[in-house]
């Protein structure tokens, strides 16, 4: 039986014999003396075994190698006070092996190290193939371990102090509208009919409100077959929460309990609340996106009405088709920034044109106050107006300002990424900081360009701000985003919870009477039968993780995640079915599987 996990050995555990199990994580020999680093879930302690004192253990000590799997039955001893480690929770003791028993070796080349004391950089692709090697490693091993504490004290948090009850809803379901595409599965016994898997559980935890649930919570796979990103999965998991009888307020309070109690538990840190909260038009008035990291100044500015009447036709045209001209001012940046850079050919002039921009117009306030730009600029800007343009940037001497002119969208974009590069360049962000807002007040509609059509900015069962009925197509929603450190980890909404006001809306969006009952007939129907008022949020689960454990993947906080090609290395997941499947699936594909040459 084993007594003791290897890193929860301690000093009050010196004298007894203790039994443990685990990898060999490393082992060195110093001059016929042993020492093996055996490792489990835990961490790591310090076995020893030598000819002397430990005989019978020796031979078999000698023969171990790394990732081997054993069980050490051996006597706890007191380090002597030259072979401390500090870095380990068990660096003051070590344990003399009596026995030792090989229960696995390993019999291939291991494709790389395991040990954290190997700093061996590893291709994703390869930890990717081996992933039950690569969570053994400590740090994936610790975001795994991380994960599930996050989701523990969310638990704890929902059920014991909030009155949230969980409920599964179905993985097998009619496709759900967030936007995204849908992943399909062909049902064999209704020939010609698809099942589609959630992209989230939005209708399902309405209809639990319908039915009288109250609080309900999940902790819930989704499935959106989107362009991926270090952010983005193609399944990924929500923590899904509805309520009933709740204001955007109560809402709101209840979840910042919830994150505070989250940080609280997983990282012992006090939260300061409420949290702030910036409206969507001020976020992309003065940040350009909708998900500012606040963690550093760099604030927009708009100069439209300064530039107007410039004579410089890329802002006074931009202007008077519509859209603004802005200002990214940088302080420090005359100096550190060349005009390489701005210039065509240049990596922030590219960075501007990848988010859509023209150009990149700029100005310069030299030491002397002087300011200096392009040519086009310089010669049609009055004094007046580069006094205004300085006042209202607050330019100092050292001031670099980059402007984006054209489209609200693309001037947004481009400024937005600007801001974000040049704040990582200048060391601007503390590492530390966490900086929590929620942004509300999101418009219900925004115009989908391709489409031709105003579409629901969060899915189309957000209700509308009570003072903006009169007209839907520029109501602002009841929704709101949690954002932390310039990623949106959570977003909800107040929904919809009377069926004419819900018709309105589906016809807003283009989404005609016949249309919307065939899709969403049932829950249309659901709302003539007495539907609390209700309202709720999800979570971006693995985000979370992963903004708490400071990675920049969300891949390192999924134990098994799919790889930017929506690939799973380690089984080799999507694959080729036999063709009997598919005629029982009554499917016939038009291609064929990848590296089937038949
Ligand atoms: P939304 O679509 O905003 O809202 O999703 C909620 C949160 O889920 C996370 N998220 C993702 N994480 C990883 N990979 C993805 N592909 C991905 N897509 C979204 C984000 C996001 O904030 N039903 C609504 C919620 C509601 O209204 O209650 C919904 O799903 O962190």
């Amino acid at each position: 039986m084993r007594t003791h996990y290897c890193g929860s050995v301690r000093v009050s555990d010196v004298g007894s014999t203790i039994t443990l199990y685990g990898w060999v994580d490393r082992r060195r020999d110093h001059g016929g003396v042993i020492f093996i680093d055996l490792r489990d879930r835990s961490g790591i302690v310090q076995v020893v075994s030598d000819p002397q004192r430990t005989p019978e253990s020796y031979p078999q000590a000698d023969r171990l190698r790394s990732e081997y799997v054993v069980k050490v039955v051996g006597r706890v001893s007191q380090r002597p006070a030259d072979s401390l480690n500090p870095k380990l929770a068990t660096g003051d003791i070590e344990v003399y092996a009596d026995h030792i028993e090989l229960l696995n070796p390993v019999r291939q080349q291991l494709p790389f190290s395991i040990s954290a004391s190997e700093h061996e950089p590893v291709r994703e692709e390869v930890r990717l193939r081996y992933r039950y090697l690569d969570l053994r490693r400590e740090r994936m091993a610790q975001n795994l371990q991380l994960r599930h504490r996050v989701v523990q004290a969310m638990r704890r948090f929902l059920e014991d102090e909030a009155g949230f009850m969980e409920v599964e809803t179905p993985i097998l379901t009619r496709s759900t509208p967030e936007g995204a595409r849908d992943y399909l599965v062909p049902s064999r016994v209704n020939p010609g009919d698809w099942f589609a898997l959630p992209q989230s559980p939005q209708l399902f935890k309405q209809l639990l409100m319908v039915a009288g649930c109250d609080r309900y919570y999940q902790i819930a796979r989704c499935f959106r077959d989107e362009d991926l990103r270090a952010d983005r999965q193609p399944e990924f998991t929500q923590l899904d929460m509805e309520m009933s009888f709740m204001s955007q307020e109560e809402i709101l309070s209840l979840n910042e309990a919830l994150v505070c109690h989250i940080f609280k538990t997983v990282k012992g840190i006090d939260l300061p609340r409420p949290f702030p909260r910036l409206s969507y038009q001020a976020a992309m008035d003065r940040y350009g996106t909708d998900k500012p990291d606040t963690r550093y100044g760099l604030e927009l500015v708009d100069v439209s009405d300064v530039l107007k009447d410039s004579g410089f036709k890329v802002f006074s045209g931009a202007i008077a088709q519509g859209g603004i001209v802005k200002i990214l001012p940088i302080p420090n940046g005359n100096e550190r920034i060349s005009n390489v850079r701005i210039k065509p050919g240049g990596d922030l002039f590219q960075a501007a044109t990848a988010a859509g921009a023209k150009g990149l117009a700029y100005i310069r306030v030299r030491d002397n106050g002087d300011i200096d730009t392009i040519g086009a600029i310089k010669d049609n800007l009055s004094p007046e107006q580069k006094a205004e343009l300085l006042a209202r940037t607050g330019a100092k001497p050292g001031h670099l300002l980059l402007f984006g002119a054209g489209e609200v969208a693309t001037v947004n974009k481009t400024l937005d990424r600007l801001r974000q590069t040049i704040a990582r360049e200048f060391a601007l962000i503390d590492p530390a900081a966490i900086n929590l807002l929620w942004v509300v007040d999101f418009p219900m509609f925004e115009w989908n360009a391709e489409e031709k059509r105003l579409e629901a900015l969060h899915h189309p069962f957000t209700a509308p701000h009570p003072e903006d009925l009169d007209d839907l197509k520029t109501a602002r929603a009841q929704a709101y985003d949690l954002v932390y450190n310039g990623y949106e980890v959570g977003g909800g909404s107040l929904r919809i919870h009377q069926p004419e006001l819900q018709r309105q809306v589906f016809e807003t969006i283009g989404l005609d009477e016949a249309a919307a009952q065939e899709k969403f007939g049932f829950l249309l129907e659901a709302f003539e039968f007495g539907t609390p008022p209700h309202g709720g949020i999800a979570y971006g689960l693995d985000r979370l993780v992963m903004l708490l454990a400071g990675e920049e993947s969300i891949r390192d906080t999924i134990a098994f995640p799919k790889t930017q090609q929506a690939r799973c290395l380690l089984t080799g997941a999507p694959s080729g079915v036999e063709p009997q499947q598919l005629k029982e699936l009554h499917v016939s594909s038009i291609k064929r599987p990848k590296g089937n040459t038949a």
